[in-house]
């Protein structure tokens, strides 16, 4: 997917792609590294240079990014006398390795700017500063330390370290955020960088899924070049898929879409990436005078202001803002009215001609849709819960998950056996002894006696839980098996090497005739990872050595197997597992990630208004929900026939209701004023009327005009109505031109639908054109 997505990067109108360099990607065991497929650094940053675009490397190697352990190879945590992001002997060293190595690596493949190559700036640490306030001296020692070591690789481009306010000379200290408020670098001499702009916010499974209006995007990225910023990169532009099980946590959802720019499938998102296309071109028109000193600020208003750039050559550039949260406000400047939205930013890249408005959008809104092109037919195979091979071993107690497991799998059993006397009264009573079993997380499946019994998780706030219920037990030996699943380790936090998973205890049965029984300390036995792991159940020979038999629902802990041929068209493809619970999913052996549809979202879901300070619960959807539905499955995976997809279900689901969607373009829509400002002839001063321009998906057409008013037009894409005033000719130039096409354009001219129909008022245009 690399090179389009680069290449939808650079129409978006970017200079530079920032990565993270993921050290556990390329370091799974110490010593031996791995730098092929995904993990293609040198090669990924080739094709950017290929593009035409720079890159700023964010080695880290601490990465947060939501990804597993941050980042961290899980070995690094059993490295004698260990103690991570500090000043820690064992921990310098083996970052001082790894840094050198990709530092290496680079140097050796030309790919520094002086050497010919793409990379402009890199980054050590992540985050850093707010671990300073806590910890005081040894994380100050630490961070000077790893600011020095940097220095020391003699990489030849500026070093930043983002969220770190003492940053020595001559490295950078940069910002992250919604929006820049306070920040300025710690040195007038240097610039004022925005290392990431949150399109939005990350999904956990259990939580809704948030998104953010490209409104307010472009609001505070317009304010930030407003006050001299002078550089900034998006987190996400794609976010794509932590395919595997590369999620961090506890709980981070496979999808990591963040409502970016490009999508989880690398389509557009629109209109934010044509938004956010339209303000990188209105400020690059201002260039010549942003370039040549610091802006002028003067209040034009009680909530309004403009900035003025000028060079000596007499280029002048303005940004008029208007903070109201709720009213258009005309203000005058340099001789002009202006009328400003609510929360936003005018560019005028000659002092004089607003081309932009944050909050005026003249680009297309797409209505995404998934179309099913097939369901499967399966076999299935259960696990076997009854009996342990080589890997399970017995202790006295329980132990932590990750310290057994070394995540090489999510999954740990943890097994007991003990007897109930017949004289116990609850089997006279039926009242069942009720377990108890208290866990650091992530997720749990109690059996008894090898029934699944009852199942419980934490949730991204809390990790831990508790599992409690009745247990049907029987006279006479009695077994409990604890399955207990992480979802991710954590990526945030301190010292989160610490950070513990697992049934820690206590385990206790309570309604005894003895009162209560602890089983905590007693023997456990452990088996490390499913069997099916074990067989490899998921890759093309491991899955022919078990014999599978016909699909049963509902059993938990089930394997299941189907072939499939790969769907026509090049639209991007998803796995809907609505109707599942929760497991993992292999497509031609390669794992596409976790799922979890059975975890509903918790939230809330407000309707959600681009107006006004933006937070992460601000504006989320699913509530109530799957927070993950779709799974993405990337063509590049498939071959034309005979594809394998297999599904490990823990707890139950119906996979017949398992389907193959593919992702296109649903509707086009448009919502223009028909004095939308627009810089499409900036550069020859031939202002023209808006158009409306629309587009399918490749291959696609449009069909049909669902919906066309000019004039005063309700609602939202999807759902527009007329208004007052309504054009009666509206359809006519969008059926002439856009019916049977892939794009069409439309000029906003009363004339080209048949006359104004209400003089004297501002009027839009609305249209939503079917695509298929
Ligand atoms: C930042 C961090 C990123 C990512 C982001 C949240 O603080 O630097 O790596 O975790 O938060 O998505």
């Amino acid at each position: 997917m690399w090179p389009d997505l680069i290449r939808k990067a650079k129409d978006g109108g970017l200079d530079v792609i920032q990565t993270y360099v993921f050290w556990n990607g390329h370091e799974p065991v110490q010593g031996q590294y791995y730098f092929e497929d995904r993990y293609d650094l040198v090669k990924f940053i080739k094709l950017v240079q290929q593009a035409g675009l720079y890159v700023n490397l964010r080695i880290g190697p601490y990465v947060c990014a939501e990804w597993n352990f941050g980042g961290f190879p899980v070995w690094l945590k059993y490295v004698p006398g260990i103690s991570f992001r500090t000043d820690n002997e064992p921990f310098k060293w083996a970052m001082q390795n790894f840094t050198q190595k990709i530092v290496g690596m680079m140097k050796s493949e030309n790919l520094f700017q002086w050497q010919g190559g793409p990379i402009i700036i890199s980054q050590i640490e992540n985050e850093f500063g707010p671990l300073e306030w806590d910890q005081g001296a040894p994380a100050k020692a630490y961070a000077a330390w790893a600011a020095k070591m940097a220095l020391d690789l003699d990489t030849g481009i500026p070093w930043i370290m983002c969220k770190e306010d003492d940053a020595p000379d001559p490295i950078i200290n940069t910002w992250n955020g919604f929006y820049v408020d306070d920040f300025s670098p710690n040195k007038p001499y240097k610039p004022s960088m925005w290392t990431e702009v949150w399109t939005a916010w990350f999904t956990g499974f259990g939580g809704p899924v948030p998104y953010r209006p490209v409104e307010d995007v472009a609001f505070a990225i317009a304010q930030f070049i407003q006050k001299g910023g002078s550089y900034f990169n998006y987190y996400m532009y794609h976010g794509g898929t932590n395919f595997g099980r590369t999620a961090g946590g506890p709980f981070i959802a496979t999808s990591y879409d963040y409502d970016a720019p490009i999508d989880e499938y690398g389509l557009l998102r629109e209109p934010k990436w044509g938004h956010l296309k339209d303000l990188h071109k209105a400020i690059k028109f201002c260039e010549p005078a942003l370039a040549s000193g610091d802006p002028i600020r003067t209040s034009l208003g009680s909530n309004q202001e403009s900035h003025v750039f000028r060079s000596d050559s007499g280029d002048c550039a303005a940004f008029l803002a208007n903070y109201d949260t709720q009213h258009f406000i005309k203000v005058a400047f340099n001789g002009m009215h202006y009328d400003l939205p609510p929360w936003s930013v005018s560019i005028l890249p000659d002092c004089k001609t607003t081309v932009f408005n944050t909050a005026r959008v003249g680009v297309q809104t797409s209505l995404m849709k998934m179309d099913s092109v097939g369901e499967f037919s399966w076999v299935s195979y259960n696990e076997d819960t009854t009996s342990y091979d080589d890997n399970s071993f017995t202790a006295d107690g329980l132990l932590e998950q990750i310290n057994v497991t070394r995540d090489a799998t999510d999954y740990l059993w943890y097994t007991t056996n003990f007897d109930i006397d017949e004289g116990e009264q609850f089997l006279q009573s039926g009242q069942y002894p009720v377990l108890t079993a208290m866990s650091a997380g992530h997720s749990l499946h109690v059996f008894i006696n090898g029934q699944l019994a009852g199942t419980a998780c934490g949730s991204l706030e809390n990790p831990k839980l508790t599992y409690t219920g009745d247990v049907k037990l029987r006279s006479g030996s009695n077994k409990i098996s604890l399955l207990s699943a992480s979802v991710g380790l954590p990526n945030v936090g301190e010292h989160f090497e610490t950070w513990n998973a697992g049934v820690l205890g206590p385990v206790t049965l309570n309604g005894l005739n003895e009162g209560r029984r602890d089983l905590t300390w007693q023997k456990w036995s452990y088996q490390i990872g499913l069997k099916g792991e074990d067989l490899k159940l998921h890759s093309l020979t491991g899955s022919s050595s078990v014999e599978w038999g016909q699909a049963s629902q509902d059993q938990p802990l089930t394997w299941y197997k189907s072939l499939f041929n790969a769907p026509d068209g090049n639209e991007p493809l998803a796995l809907d597992m609505n109707s599942m619970g929760k497991g993992q999913i292999w497509v031609n052996g390669q794992n596409v990630g976790r799922y979890w549809p059975g975890y509903k979202a918790f939230g809330t879901c407000n309707p959600c208004d681009y107006r006004g300070r933006y937070n992460e619960t601000k504006c989320q959807t699913n509530c109530g929900e799957a927070s993950q539905r779709w799974y993405h499955v990337p063509r590049s995976w498939l071959n034309p026939t005979g594809n394998l997809l297999v599904v490990l279900e823990e707890s139950g689901g119906d996979p017949t209701g398992i389907s193959l969607v593919k992702r296109s373009i649903g509707s086009a829509c448009a919502d223009v004023s028909e004095w939308q400002p627009s810089m499409r002839n900036w550069h020859t001063k031939d202002y023209e009327r808006s158009r409306v321009h629309l587009h399918c998906s490749p291959g696609q057409k449009m069909t049909k005009i669902k919906f066309a008013s000019f004039g005063t037009p309700n609602g939202v894409c999807g759902s527009f109505s007329e208004g007052n005033c309504h054009a009666h000719e509206s359809y006519d130039p969008f059926e002439k031109n856009c019916i049977g096409q892939e794009s069409c354009a439309v000029t906003i001219n009363s004339d080209n639908f048949g006359g104004d129909p209400c003089p004297g008022t501002m009027k839009r245009i609305a249209v939503e054109a079917v695509c298929e």
